[in-house]
Parts: structure tokens; C-alpha cells; sequence
């Protein structure tokens, strides 16, 4: 059974996997820390995401370009003039809301491509069914266009910024586009390659709701691969089928998973599909991979002067190469991968365990180390020096705190696979326990056994 977002949120707090951010001032709307596990946790799927994207891919190159960009890039995208949602207020309790999200709640397809004036069409025929989330009032404005690119003063030392700002990026793709040349420059990269980038990206998100699944500061995960016009077709679907088994050999269920295409394109679009996944508030979208034609790297041709057409160094043809992407929010894919493995299991009569069965390569803590006893000083040596030998390799966490039992259910709730046990007869013949979370089963094995053991189930 998927579980609520109050059971996610109320984990994520209790064991240190998302904070809301400035909680001491009453939090800042849609903008959360990750805690320590959650630190590990969205390490681990970045470096999923980048070996499945650059090791195992040879003609994909990494790339980290950085936050800021000269503000030109963003004219050049179309996010200054067409980068924006609906937005309406109520006039009781002045909330602002999107008013495509309203439109959806009802029943209505609606969307954020969609012109202020067929916005304001839909709303106004569905008004009588539409209330405010926050006063249950039906008295809103008109819908507006709001952009939700955000401004910054850098590198702008006069008092009226908000004339001529900067931005922070709203998508990390921009900074792969301006890159593109230098990349065929500096390395050996010839069409068709790709140019993978993790980044923080930054929306002005009307709505804060949802938890990290709608964030203002939020973190993305896209690679652009550019292809000859005549290959764009099959390579889209090619790399459609590849980011679905990517999420299926991440470990997440299938059924959880689908297929959503867009009928209304945005601007540079040729054709859009999104994977969705069955969050706690039903499916919503986890990726989107797009085939974006040719409309990037002609806009920046155009904006900075620069030719970014491609000669093939075979045939001697010079053409725009065209764009497809694949791009997926870091916080969306932590949120799926949360809920996927969220267990609530009756383990005797009476008593219940909350386990998450993540995959074994994205657990946050790959094995506990417990002695069986603190007072013991052979024992606790013995289990600080297990410790000590496969933390290099490993995020292992070293737990002498309650009894034993307390401290498996510990570890099952941030989803560590192995807790190994070091007790009287570790010091007779050096073997200990190895707990699985799964099966909660117990066997035994030599400490030398150890590094082979976790080589072996922690793929
Ligand atoms: N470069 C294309 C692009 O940015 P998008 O559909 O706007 O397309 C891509 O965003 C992905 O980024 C989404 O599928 C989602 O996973 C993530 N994303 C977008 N907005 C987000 C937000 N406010 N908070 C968290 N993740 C977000």
C-alpha cells in the first residue's frame, strides 16, 4: 500500500532525512535541508543517475557549469518573456493560487501552456466548482501569467538591480547548450554524444505543497543528447525505453510506474513524454524526456552571435544538431524512492516494524556494526575495529545504544540492509551475526568473511 505524505514527512523528520528549512523561524515555504541520512541518501542517487548516464555510457560526457549565467542566456531560452504559471488570488484570505492545479483538482485539463486568455476561459466556466485550498472561498481575481524565474542583484552594484537582473537558473539544460562548443572543442566527443549535468535549479513555484515533490530551490538531473535531425525520432524512443528500465534497475516497482505524453507542448518541444510515479497524492510526474528539435542551440546562435551549427567531419554536412533530453528532479526521485520502499510490516502479535526496503545500492547506511554490550571492552573493541576496517569502503554506522532489538528496528527504519553483531562468541572464535532487514533472518559468519559478503549482496 503506498503510504500517506504525512507518514513520508513525519519519517523524514524523526530520522533525519528532511528538515524543513529554518524550522526555528516557522520554515521558508518550499525550501527544505536534507539531514544527515538524506545527505547520504541523495548521494547515492546521484551517483546512480551519473554512472548509468556517464560510465555506462561512453559517448556521454559530465558537466558542472554553474548557478549563474549572463542574463542574455535566459532571453535566449524564452524563460524571460514565456517561463510562467497561472496565477490568481483569493479575494478573502489573499492566498495565491494555480489556477491549472485548481482546474485539475475539478476534473479539468488544464495546464501551464496554456494562454492567460484560455486560462481565464476554463475558470471562469468552472468557477462555481473551484474553491480556495486555504478559506473554502470561490472569489478569486483574473488568472495571470507569473514567471517564475528568480532574480538576483549579482554583479549589479546599482540601487535599481531589478532593472537589469540576473537570474538564477531555472533549468540546469541551459548551462549544457552554452556549453555544447566547448565541449566538441576540448574533447573528442563527435554527433551523436551527450552532455550530462546535477545541478540546483531555482522556480519562483506559486504553490508550496507536496513536500520536496514542488521545491523553489530544488535539484536536477538532465542530459542532452545531440543527434543528427534525421536520427531524432529513434532516438527519442530509444532513450525513452532506457530511462524507464533505468528506474525498474534502480529497484523501483514497476506498477508504480508509467507513461504520460504531452498533448500541449511547450514552446520547444516537438514531442513530450513523462515517466510518472504513484506518489502518496497519486501519479504525478518524476522525469520528462523531450525532444526539443533544434530550437536551443539555434536561439543561442541567434542571442550571442556565436555558430553552434555542427560540420560532420565525415561527410562535410553542416547542420543544427538537434536536442533530446532526459531530466528528472534529484528531490522527485528521493521522494519516489522513499515512498517505494516504505513498509509497515506485523513482525508478532501486537507488534508492528516500519522497515524501508530501499535498494541496497541507495541505502543511506550500508551495515550497523553493533557489540552486543557496552561494558564489555574486548567486545567493543572488537566491534570499533570492524568498524574501523570497512568504513572506508562503506557508510557504516557504529551503534552500542539499547538493546539489540531496538537497534535492528533503528536501522530498519532508515533502511539499512545488514546489521552485524559482535558478541561473547565473536572473542572465542571470530565469527559474528549478520542480520538481514528483509528477511530478519540471522546467520553467521567469519569477520574475514565480511568484505566478500557485503561485495557480494550490495550490488
Ligand atoms: N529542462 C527541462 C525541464 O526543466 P521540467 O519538466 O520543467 O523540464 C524537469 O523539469 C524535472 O525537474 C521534472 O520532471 C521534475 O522531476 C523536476 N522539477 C521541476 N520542477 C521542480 C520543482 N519545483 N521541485 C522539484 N523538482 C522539480
Amino acid at each position: 500500500m503506498t503510504p500517506t505524505l504525512d507518514t513520508i514527512v513525519s519519517l523524514c523528520k524523526r530520522r533525519g532525512f528532511v528538515y524543513p528549512s529554518s524550522e526555528i523561524y516557522d520554515g521558508f515555504a518550499a525550501v527544505y535541508d536534507f539531514g544527515p541520512y538524506g545527505v547520504e541518501l541523495a548521494q547515492n542517487i546521484r551517483t546512480a543517475w551519473h554512472r548509468a548516464m556517464t560510465w555506462q555510457e561512453p559517448n556521454i560526457v559530465a558537466l558542472d557549469s554553474a548557478i549563474f549565467m549572463h542574463p542574455k542566456v535566459w532571453e535566449a531560452s524564452g524563460h524571460v518573456s514565456g517561463f510562467s504559471d497561472p496565477l490568481a488570488e483569493c479575494r478573502v484570505c489573499h492566498s495565491r493560487v494555480r489556477v491549472d492545479h485548481l482546474l485539475e483538482e475539478v476534473g479539468v485539463q488544464a495546464d501551464e501552456k496554456m494562454t492567460e486568455a484560455q486560462i481565464n476561459e476554463l475558470f471562469a466556466a468552472h468557477k462555481a466548482r473551484i474553491k480556495c485550498p486555504k478559506c473554502g472561498s470561490k472569489d478569486f481575481t483574473e488568472a495571470k501569467s507569473f514567471n517564475l524565474l528568480v532574480q538576483s542583484n549579482l554583479g549589479n552594484f546599482t540601487g535599481d538591480w531589478t532593472q537589469e537582473p540576473t537570474y538564477l537558473r531555472g533549468e540546469t539544460c541551459q548551462g549544457i547548450y552554452v556549453n555544447f562548443k566547448n565541449i566538441l572543442d576540448s574533447t573528442r566527443m563527435k554527433v551523436p554524444f551527450g552532455i550530462a549535468q546535477i545541478g540546483k535549479a531555482f522556480r519562483n513555484e506559486i504553490t508550496a505543497r507536496q513536500f520536496i515533490f514542488r521545491k523553489r530551490e530544488f535539484e536536477q538531473m538532465e542530459m542532452q543528447y545531440f543527434v543528427h535531425p534525421d536520427a531524432a525520432a529513434d532516438t527519442y524512443e530509444s532513450w525513452r525505453t532506457k530511462r524507464f528500465d533505468y528506474y525498474i534497475s534502480l529497484g523501483i516497482k514497476p506498477e508504480n510506474l508509467r507513461w504520460h505524453q504531452h498533448e500541449n507542448l511547450v514552446f520547444y518541444a516537438r514531442a513530450a513524454w513523462d515517466i510518472e510515479y504513484n506518489f502518496p497524492f497519486g501519479f504525478k510526474e518524476l522525469e520528462g524526456v523531450h525532444n526539443r528539435g533544434d530550437y536551443d542551440l539555434t536561439q543561442h546562435t541567434k542571442f550571442s552571435g556565436v555558430d553552434l551549427s555542427y560540420r560532420d567531419p565525415h561527410t562535410s554536412e553542416v547542420y543544427m544538431p538537434h536536442i533530446i533530453e532526459t531530466s528528472v528532479g534529484l528531490d522527485r526521485t528521493f521522494l519516489a524512492v522513499l515512498t517505494d520502499a516504505y513498509t509497515e510490516e506485523q513482525v508478532a502479535e501486537g507488534d508492528t516494524r516500519v522497515v524501508l526496503k530501499l535498494p541496497k545500492t541507495l541505502a543511506p547506511v550500508k551495515l550497523a556494526v553493533f557489540p552486543l554490550v557496552k561494558n564489555k571492552p574486548d567486545i567493543v573493541a572488537k566491534a570499533l575495529s570492524v568498524y574501523q576496517s570497512l568504513s572506508k569502503t562503506y557508510k557504516v554506522e557504529f551503534d552500542d545504544n539499547g538493546n539489540v532489538g531496538k537497534r535492528y528496528r533503528r536501522q530498519d527504519e532508515i533502511g539499512t540492509p545488514y546489521c552485524a553483531t559482535i558478541d561473547y562468541q565473536t572473542l572465542e572464535d571470530d565469527t559474528i551475526t549478520i542480520r538481514d532487514r528483509d528477511t530478519m533472518e540471522q546467520i553467521r559468519i567469519s569477520i574475514a568473511e565480511l568484505p566478500a559478503f557485503l561485495v557480494k549482496n550490495i550490488v
